[in-house]
């Protein structure tokens, strides 16, 4: 026995790993390492869950192994490292626990070694027995701990596990793996960049990169046809449970294939890894939805479409009735649409829909006013506080009932105005309700994952803080062919143009997004100009891709894969911070680093850069 904190033995330091025990090893001599779970002092004899990352298995002290053994083991305090050996044994009947892999054997220590003592109370307890809720700061801040507890643990096995079956599918279909750059110039994909200065070159900035987009595409040029990176990407965004500023995308090119060919090629990596990580068989093609019809249906690009509940326009049948906030908003070019909740007079108050209520606050935070409604009653009558009803005539009223298929007892939520701000506020009220009256089926486990292919988004949205139009996904999306006409019609048709762009959708999660590219350098710098780059812009930022272009560029197109929110969903997580070993917090703070921090002067004066930010009184 020893209480030593270095290992002179030179014999190996464990002989199996704590979860491996079986009553196959029943009588075996062992040696093990790993972490005290938790001790029990049974009165006499002492009991000891002792974790590795395979497992727990029971150790039992017993004082017939001698005093000293026995002293040193009602001492050891939780998470202190521990190597045990001793005889594994059966446990008797009555001991037995089911619920432990291990649980029919444990092992009867003959000697214990400390290998490294706990100083100081932890922040929170690691056991997989105490699941209390430890805050989330706390967590972070000592991740090593929180990583050491069985969930995370899990999640970041299930996070290897996934991108190894999603290597092994692409590089059977002949992908390779090629890394690029971290220090580069900015690959515009929506967000703010993050900037390194350059010390050599004195007054210059390197960007991190959003996404690897244009280096991808170069490799097509390069002649690769298939490549594909376990990419780290780097966006100043505002965070969110699915967003993260430092994330990774399975990032994925490909020359001289249709967009056909690319969405089917996806969907088989994604049965693949559903197939290897949940033994579920997807079925496929996964549906297919057009943008507008997205929008139209659901008011958003990434429809969960696991429940009904959908949007209804009804703009034409109340463009000419007396209240001013539905007519108002059809004559000012925006739209009135509704959604129906069933039995919802019975399970929404009057109350909740109004301000300060918590629907209201929903649809507010959406940048709508509020919400009108209208409950049908028995024989169809229609009831509402305040001004629709009064000024819905008999043929309005019958036309409403009629396009909403709503029955007595169902409550239509009106949303009026700014087709984008109503749209997004049915879309948020939609999903919140959802989840109340919990209207995602819980049937078979097949079933609850509902992907869905979102295609032919358009190629632009107008900007109207700066008044310009600005590329939906990037401005290196091919448009459909059939949009822009010949050559000479490109500038007149572009901005009304389709994309042959494409996102993958999973439950409401957009999960991958990509496109077809442009491979002819004319129609890119034409792109390029859409969006407002003035001619000299253009050759400074994007030279080198329209140079390439002009080289021999071969059709590509490609996707990418937020990896982290694809684990968060297989892992039944609720957010990515729960698959990445060392995430930052909502402030975009490392916890445990406490990065960022601050540079010294003279790092300053080397990269040639002077703070202007003044701390606050
Ligand atoms: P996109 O910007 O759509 O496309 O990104 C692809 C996928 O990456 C995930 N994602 C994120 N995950 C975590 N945190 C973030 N901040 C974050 N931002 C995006 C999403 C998204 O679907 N270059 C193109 C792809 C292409 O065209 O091939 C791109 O980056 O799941």
């Amino acid at each position: 026995m020893g209480n030593s904190f270095c290992l002179k033995d030179s014999s190996p330091m464990r002989s199996n790993s704590c979860g491996e025990l079986r009553t196959e090893h029943i009588d075996s001599n062992v040696r093990l390492c790993g972490w005290i779970d938790r001790c029990r002092d049974h009165g006499g004899v002492i009991f000891i869950d002792l974790r590795d990352s395979s497992g727990t298995i029971q150790i039992t002290i017993d004082p017939d192994q001698g005093k000293e053994l026995f002293a040193l083991a009602e001492s050891l305090r939780n998470e202190t490292v521990l190597q045990v050996t001793g005889k594994v044994r059966s446990r008797p009947q009555e001991s037995i626990n089911t619920k432990l892999i291990t649980g029919k054997v444990e092992v009867l220590a003959n000697e214990l070694k400390i290998l490294n003592q706990i100083k100081g109370n932890l922040p929170f307890t690691v056991s997989i027995h105490d699941e209390e809720n430890v805050k989330e700061e706390l967590r972070l801040r000592h991740r090593y701990l929180d990583l050491r507890r069985e969930r995370m643990n899990q999640n970041l096995r299930l996070r290897h596990s996934t991108i190894k079956t999603a290597r092994n599918f692409l590089e059977n279909e002949g992908f390779i793996e090629v890394e690029t750059p971290i220090l580069t110039r900015s690959t515009p994909e929506g967000a703010r960049d993050y900037l390194v200065p350059s010390r050599v070159c004195e007054g210059e900035w390197f960007a991190l990169p959003q996404s690897p987009q244009l280096f991808k595409q170069l490799l097509m040029v390069g002649g690769l046809e298939r490549y594909y990176q376990v990419a780290r990407c780097f966006r100043d965004e505002d965070l969110r449970s699915d967003r993260q500023p430092e994330f990774t995308q399975l990032d994925i090119e490909m020359s001289f294939m249709s967009q056909d060919e690319i969405l089917h090629l996806n969907e088989k990596l994604i049965a693949a890894i559903w197939k290897a990580q949940k033994n579920i068989d997807l079925k496929l093609p996964f549906p297919r939805l057009s943008w507008n019809e997205a929008m139209a249906r659901y008011g958003t690009d990434k429809p969960d479409m696991r429940y009904g509940m959908e949007l209804i326009e009804v703009s034409e049948i109340v463009k000419e009735i007396g209240f001013k906030v539905f007519s108002g908003a059809v004559a000012s070019g925006g739209s009135v649409k509704c959604i129906k909740i069933t039995n919802g007079n019975t399970t929404i108050s009057n109350v909740r829909i109004k301000p300060g209520g918590d629907i209201f606050s929903e649809a507010q935070k959406a940048g709508a006013g509020g919400l009108a409604f209208i409950r049908v009653r028995e024989k169809g009558e229609i009831d509402t506080i305040g001004a629709i009803k009064d000024n819905l005539n008999i043929d309005q009223k019958k036309a409403l009932l009629q396009k909403t298929n709503a029955s007595p007892g169902d409550l239509i939520l009106f949303g009026a105005g700014n087709t984008k701000i109503v749209n997004k506020a049915l879309d948020r009220v939609r999903q919140y309700l959802a989840k109340e009256l919990t209207l995602i089926p819980k049937t078979d486990e097949s079933q609850q994952w509902n992907f869905l292919w979102v295609v032919d988004f358009p190629m632009f949205e107008f900007n109207a803080d700066e008044k310009r139009l600005e590329a939906l996904h990037h401005p290196f999306c091919c448009p459909k062919t059939e949009d822009i006409g010949n050559k000479n019609e490109w500038k007149g048709k572009l901005p009304h143009a389709r994309a042959q762009a494409y996102d993958l959708v999973l439950n409401g999660l957009e999960i991958g997004g990509g496109s077809l590219r442009i491979h002819n350098p004319e129609l890119q710098n034409q792109v390029l100009e859409t969006i407002g780059l003035p001619k000299n812009k253009v050759k400074e930022q994007f030279g080198f891709l329209i140079e390439a272009l002009e080289m021999g560029a071969p059709p590509h197109g490609g996707i990418a894969f937020g990896l982290d929110r694809i684990v968060m969903l297989l892992a039944g997580a609720d957010s990515i911070r729960d698959t990445i070993a060392f995430p930052k917090n909502q402030q975009a703070r490392c916890l445990m680093t406490q990065a960022p921090a601050g540079a010294s002067e003279k790092q300053l004066n080397e990269l040639h850069v002077s703070s202007t930010w003044i701390e606050p009184e």
